[in-house]
């Protein structure tokens, strides 16, 4: 046989024949696609550090959601703005607050739609924490109370099942999480209500303009007593395997880009849907280059999400969704 054997060009002599054998396929069903919105009206306010992402009032939120809708995209992940930050957070677990309304209105408009609500502390609380924070009496440092922020965060989880979510994301990363929100579902009535985890959560620095979007930057300190370390691997899968036990539904990781090894890993390691979170800055890097003419921007999403898909991902949170599914659809 003369050399070379093996000529793995012949498969991709033609675009017919590299889409037989294409091994990850995007679709529109992978989409989520997050939602802030915020109280007031006429309010379509562009985040400046989020091209392309808006903060809505709720009478711009239906025309946002028909056309959702309308794209073939099939869940939101909804967060919520609110006007008014104390302490305890009280906003996130009142039955009138900004996501509560929303979670309401987006249902009423759309039935169909799957709605996500994010359950966590840090866009309601004065001092920007996930949980609730008290003085430690030793060191008199500040330090978030993980069982306290439990029932806040419960009792959160419940009024958005209440509003009619049909999924909750806790994205808070205290201990016990999964387990205290899921007793707390399954004791309102919820049980049928899933809990897609954010299980695998770094203290990331790509979480820069979702803290702008969302208000929710800490007044003090970090977030690195609760979100994990972006060194550790091994710790995801403790990570992971307590929130499986705990009752998750979905697992989460978060960043995506920086962490595709994590996403790869839960995917071989649990059998549970995988969802990758392709977070703020990943997407604002992408639209700063693209602004600048370094990048083309369709293609470099297209290839950064197949890629998440390819390493493990059943589902993709990407602000990036609207354009994806036009571009799937060949606009
Ligand atoms: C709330 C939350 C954050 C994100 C999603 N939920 C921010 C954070 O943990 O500081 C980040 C999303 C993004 O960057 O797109 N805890």
């Amino acid at each position: 046989m003369s050399y070379p054997i093996a000529r793995h060009r012949r498969l991709r002599r033609s675009g017919g024949l590299r889409s037989m054998v294409r091994e990850t396929v995007l679709t529109a069903e992978d989409m989520i696609y997050p939602i802030f919105v915020t109280h007031g009206t006429s309010i379509r306010s562009e985040i400046p550090s989020m091209p392309g992402v808006y903060h809505l009032s709720m009478d711009l939120l239906e025309s946002e959601i028909r056309e959702i809708e309308a794209l073939g995209i099939k869940a939101v992940l909804l967060f919520g703005v609110p006007d008014h930050k104390d302490a305890q957070g009280t906003s996130a677990y009142d039955a009138n607050g900004i996501v509560q309304e929303a979670i309401r209105a987006v249902k009423g408009w759309a039935p169909q739609l799957v709605v996500i609500a994010d359950t966590c502390l840090c866009q309601f609380t004065e001092h920007g924490h996930c949980g609730v924070v008290h003085q430690d009496e030793a060191s008199g440092i500040a330090v978030v109370d993980n069982d306290k922020s439990l029932e806040l965060l419960v009792r959160t989880a419940v009024s958005q099942a209440e509003a009619g979510a049909d999924i909750i994301a806790p994205s808070n990363m205290m201990d016990g999480f999964v387990h205290a929100i899921r007793a707390g579902l399954d004791q309102a009535g919820f049980s049928d209500i899933a809990i897609m985890s954010y299980s695998v959560k770094y203290a990331s620095a790509f979480y820069g303009p979702f803290r702008d979007a969302a208000h929710s930057a800490p007044q003090f300190g970090d977030r690195k007593t609760y979100q994990m370390d972006p060194a550790n691997a091994r710790e995801a899968l403790r990570e992971a395997e307590s929130d499986v036990a705990e009752g998750a539904d979905m697992l989460m990781v978060k960043p995506a880009l920086a962490y595709l090894d994590i996403v790869k890993t839960l995917k071989e390691q649990f059998d549970l849907p995988v969802v990758a979170y392709n977070v703020s800055a990943e997407y604002s890097m992408v639209k700063a280059a693209a602004a600048n003419g370094w990048i083309n921007e369709r293609s470099v999403v297209m290839e950064t999400l197949v890629s998440m898909k390819r390493a493990g991902a059943d589902l993709i949170i990407t602000y990036h969704a609207k354009d994806v599914v036009k571009w799937l659809r060949g606009e």
